[in-house]
């Protein structure tokens, strides 16, 4: 889609995301990186991401959906990059799966049998990981159902991995601390008991909240997804680690004027100038992924200077409060999610302020925001 009037879009820094991939490999090393890309990278663009991920040194990649392995499989800079899919597939996606050589999550018995069956069908290893649920209370094997051993054979090349996520490693509770190490020791055990059976799968456990307060738990992989892009789960500005934010939403000012006071704003007449008061409107709303959750809540920078949002959002553009940058002008540049100048509006703030996580912020940005890739290597 070409969008050459838009004054709203996403400035994603490649080379922010390479650097923190080469944070997160140093600090779990020896263990590998799998670049969590799912739902487009989180927002930021998958396949951007994605080499720029590879080329910063990440072991393999991470999709959530079939469809969405397949799409970075038909690119030859990733025909032979591991590539994980992570949510739960059916058995009918198997030889879609299987055929792409991607490596597939296997959570329940009739699965397990059914890609088994095929793989001796293609004479070829399936890439098989064995999820336990060991408390995500999601998908996956309950810990303490080790039923599905049975089903690989010694030395079973299908047997790529053995896995589990955690709940709350990005909790930082006492009480969620622990439960992370209940996860992990129940999980231990299972390594364990595969291990004597002699098999020897990739381990995997640790996401963003586990590598950033958890380090122990590194097995042979790391699956970071937000933290890749700049962003601590847990919501603090000073992680543990030294991430560099990836992305800036940015926009451009109109329809810049006075507005009396008693005048109201916006749908609903939630907000009304107590005094006259300098209104600008933004060009962005809930239908480009901004949440109404903003309205009369959040802040936008300009020039580097916190203005706060009067009003509901609406689908299409929001307004804000000018008054404390008189000089202000249509066209003016507005920061709504990083940093302009010395200020910033960090996701992990702003996700606060809309009662959400930095996560749904950026997945939430749709297509009508175009993103700007910049700083690859
Ligand atoms: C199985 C699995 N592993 C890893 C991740 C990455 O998590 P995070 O973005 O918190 O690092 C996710 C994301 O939800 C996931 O579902």
């Amino acid at each position: 889609m070409s969008l050459p009037y838009r004054r709203s879009f996403v400035e994603i820094d490649l080379s922010a995301i390479a650097h923190n991939v080469r944070v997160i490999a140093e600090a779990m090393s020896p263990a590998g990186v799998i670049a969590v890309v799912k739902a487009d990278a989180y927002g930021h663009g998958a396949t951007a991401v994605a080499r720029a991920a590879m080329k910063a040194g990440a072991w393999g990649l991470a999709v959530a959906t079939t469809d969405e392995g397949l799409a970075l499989r038909a690119l030859p800079e990733f025909r032979d990059v591991r590539i994980i899919v992570l949510a739960p597939t059916l058995a009918d996606e198997a030889a879609a799966l299987q055929g792409a050589h991607l490596d597939v999550i296997v959570g329940n018995l009739p699965l397990l049998q059914h890609h088994l069956a095929l793989a001796r069908d293609r004479r070829e290893p399936a890439r098989l990981h064995i999820q336990m649920d060991t408390g995500i209370g999601r998908d996956g094997f309950r810990f303490d159902d080790l039923s599905w051993l049975e089903a690989f054979a010694p030395g079973d090349p299908s047997f790529a991995g053995l896995m589990a996520h955690f709940s709350c490693s990005d909790g930082l509770s006492e009480s969620d601390s622990q439960f992370t190490h209940l996860q992990q020791e129940r999980f231990e055990e299972i390594r364990r008991t595969v291990v004597a059976a002699g098999h020897r799968p990739l381990i995997h456990t640790a996401n963003s909240g586990a590598i950033l307060r958890h380090r122990w738990v590194a097995g042979d992989l790391v699956r970071p997804g937000m933290m890749l892009y700049g962003v601590d789960p847990a919501g603090t500005l000073d992680p543990p680690l030294p991430l560099r934010p990836v992305l800036t939403l940015k926009s451009r000012l109109g329809a810049v004027r006075w507005v009396k006071a008693g005048d109201s704003v916006s749908y609903g007449r939630t907000w009304t100038a107590q005094r006259d008061t300098l209104i600008g409107v933004v060009p962005l709303g809930y239908g480009d992924g901004f949440p109404r959750l903003f309205s009369s809540k959040g802040m936008v920078l300009v020039h580097g200077r916190r203005v706060p949002i009067r009003g509901r959002v609406c689908m299409d553009q929001f307004m804000v409060d000018l008054s404390e940058v008189p000089d202000a002008r249509d066209g003016d540049e507005v920061v709504v999610y990083g940093r302009q100048g010395d200020e910033r509006l960090s996701l992990e703030e702003m996700a606060a302020i809309a009662g959400t996580i930095p996560y749904e912020l950026t997945c939430f940005l749709t297509a009508r925001v175009p993103r700007q890739w910049h700083g690859a290597e």
